[in-house]
């Protein structure tokens, strides 16, 4: 090759180089053991003998009492000793949180065992890692200034949703009412069991307000400004699950088929969570749990799909491809196509009994200002989604959704 030739190969490859684009790091931290499927209780018990363990403070559910005690009575004849409590029932508080760890440390408990929703997860995980450790909680508040974990947690979920038994989160609610989160690798369990079981005997609304919330982590995963091939597959993988399956699990509580693969769908949501995380719909949810006490999943329900529709504006492929896992047909345009997922995601939202509006849902369209001047300051979430959200925009979503 003459010296001409060598200099266009060497500009072609300038360029090419300069035209990629270059793959995010990401970094993947899930529990060192996931067990999933119908019967992974059982093999709690078993995995939870054998690490040797001798006093459990489980966290767990006065619905569960009487389910439990088999396994119970397993690990007690093994000479494990278990102080149980069933205190947190709604979403925990830090006052919450304080009085639960008073107990595991006058227990002295060298293990930790979430049994639950959400929120018994998340406060048993925080136990698990302030048991020992000497930050104060205002030290460990936000994304990775929780520093240690020594004592062993397993978490085991009862409701198809949040994802907390595989997701590095846990999410408090401080004295002003605001919900704040504690982010850290070391909130990642050890161990999760997630058998869909332990889901059959939820009632519908939490069943449907619970599925919504996973679909969401999922979807605002995949649309996400740090989205990422690695957990894109997870993302939706799950919001076609869930959407396929959810109705069913919601018509009848019973059909185990659809329980579990919810609870899978839900699963992969968690999985989204610690690499990605999610975005304006979270964000503009949280002042409705703040100011209407209207449960996290519902809330999210309320708004999922209007802020779909503002998002479209900015990036129809993404939601184009949404809708097509969501089983809509091809239109058009991209937007067009991701306008008929919203329809679907409208229809789903009314098939599992959740209402559509915010109106229905008793939030007075007096107080949208406020919501919004709560939403605007969950930038940690806002941050992450694809179309800048100004307090103006806020209001917007709100009244659409109202
Ligand atoms: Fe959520």
């Amino acid at each position: 090759m003459n010296l001409k030739g060598f200099l266009v190969l060497k500009s072609c490859c300038i360029e090419l180089y300069v035209k990629r684009e270059r793959m995010k790091e990401i970094v993947i931290l899930n529990p060192n053991r996931v067990v999933f499927g119908e019967g992974s209780m059982q093999r709690f018990v078993g995995d939870f003998v054998e690490k040797g363990f001798k006093r459990l403070f489980l966290l767990s559910i006065t619905e569960l009492s009487h389910a439990l005690v088999p396994f119970l009575n397993t690990l007690t004849s093994q000479g494990v000793e278990i102080v149980i409590d069933e205190s947190i029932v709604g979403e925990p508080t830090f006052d919450d949180f304080n009085k639960t760890l008073e107990k595991a440390i006058a227990f002295n408990a060298d293990s930790v065992v979430g049994i639950g929703g959400g929120s018994v997860l998340d406060v048993a995980k925080l136990v698990a890692a302030q048991l020992k450790n000497t930050q104060t909680l205002d030290e460990i508040k936000g994304i990775g200034n929780l520093k240690e974990r020594q004592i062993y947690v397993a978490c085991i979920p009862t409701t198809s949703g949040t994802g907390s038994e595989v997701s590095p989160n846990a999410i408090f609610v401080n004295e002003l009412g605001e919900k704040v989160g504690i982010i850290s690798p070391f909130l990642v369990p050890d161990a999760a069991y997630i058998d869909p079981v332990l889901t059959v005997s939820l009632p519908k609304s939490i069943t449907a307000a619970t599925g919504i919330d996973a679909l969401t982590h999922c979807l605002e995963a995949y649309t996400n400004k740090f989205a990422h091939p690695f957990v894109d597959l997870y993302a939706l993988e799950g919001v076609r699950l869930i959407a396929k399956y959810l109705k069913r699990a919601c018509d009848n509580g019973s059909d185990l088929e659809a329980r579990a693969q919810v609870a899978l769908g839900s699963m992969y949501g968690g999985m989204c969570l610690g690499p990605v995380n999610t975005a304006a719909v979270h964000a503009l949810s949280y002042p409705l749990g703040v100011e209407y006490h209207i449960p996290h999943g519902l809330s999210n329900a309320l708004l999922l799909p209007y802020v779909m529709e503002y998002n479209i504006e900015t990036d129809a492929s993404k939601y184009e491809r949404i809708a097509e896992v969501l089983g809509a047909e091809k239109k058009a345009t991209s937007k067009e196509t991701a306008l008929e997922g919203v329809k679907i995601m409208k229809q789903l939202i009314a098939d599992c009994g959740l209402p559509l509006t915010l109106s229905e849902a008793g939030v007075k369209e007096e107080s949208i200002p406020q919501l919004a001047e709560g939403a605007i300051k969950v930038q940690r979430l806002l941050k992450n989604n694809i179309r800048e959200i100004a307090v103006e925009d806020a209001v917007a979503i709100y009244q659409s959704a109202f």
